[in-house]
């Protein structure tokens, strides 16, 4: 039997991509599986949690008795997260969230014509950011931080600007880590900037970790 360390948590968790629509056909996405996002929620749910899990796309299915809310532009998401927000204890941003969107989003199948083609972009909201800044005293915020180079210092940055409580950063450039697959290699930084090094694990065993030690935070 799995120890029921969350009873009574209630948890928010974000997991898969979001796609930014171009035209009625197309669409700006990335390589996103949901499966980090999904593992963290499947494994909250085992351990007694109260789930409530805001998806982008992916083509999984949570297990019953999770709140699966799905979703698809950032603006999307961001309106369902902050809609969760106030409710909830502890909030994980797993997502891969668009960070621009299409400025003006065609009604109509875009022709092929002109041999150049250009796509004017606005920056999305950042929804963690948002969240840093509304946290309680009595809610712990979660960041995941995507990086191909100086994962350290950017995750660190991420940690502080966005008033988290840990952030867990990948290195998308390593082979079996990051996205659309079911490994990861990552390093866990708490507030007081300690760093954990997780090397090549499943992404499963990674949602086990992550709880442990969000599990400790909570009783601190
Ligand atoms: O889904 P998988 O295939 O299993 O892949 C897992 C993963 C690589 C997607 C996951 O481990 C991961 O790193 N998720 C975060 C991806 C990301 O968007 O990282 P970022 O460094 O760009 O963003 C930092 C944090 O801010 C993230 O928690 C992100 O959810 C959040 N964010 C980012 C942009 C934005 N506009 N709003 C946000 O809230």
């Amino acid at each position: 039997p799995v120890q029921q360390d969350f009873k009574n948590v209630k948890i928010l968790i974000t997991a898969g991509g979001t796609r930014e629509p171009i035209d009625p056909v197309r669409y700006i996405g990335n390589r996103s599986s949901g499966k980090m996002g999904y593992a963290i929620a499947e494994a909250a749910a085992k351990r007694g949690a109260a789930v409530t899990l805001i998806s982008g796309v992916t083509t999984l299915t949570a297990s019953a008795g999770i709140k699966v809310i799905k979703v698809e532009t950032a603006k999307e998401m961001q309106q369902h997260v902050e809609a969760n927000f106030a409710s909830n204890d502890v909030i994980v941003m797993a997502a891969a969230v668009a960070d621009y969107a299409v400025a003006e989003v065609s009604e109509q199948k875009i022709k092929k014509a002109s041999e150049k083609l250009s796509l004017e972009l606005v920056k999305n909201p950042d929804i963690l950011l948002g969240l840093g800044q509304k946290k309680q005293q009595n809610q712990l915020l979660i960041g995941f931080a995507a990086e191909t180079q100086n994962l350290l210092k950017y995750a660190q940055d991420k940690l502080q600007r966005k008033n988290l409580d840990m952030i867990i950063a990948n290195d998308v450039s390593k082979v079996n880590a990051g996205f659309n697959v079911d490994t990861n290699i990552v390093k866990i930084i708490g507030k007081n900037n300690l760093v954990e090094d997780i090397p090549l694990i499943k992404k499963t065993a990674l949602a086990s970790i992550i709880l442990d030690k969000i599990n400790k935070l909570k009783t601190h």
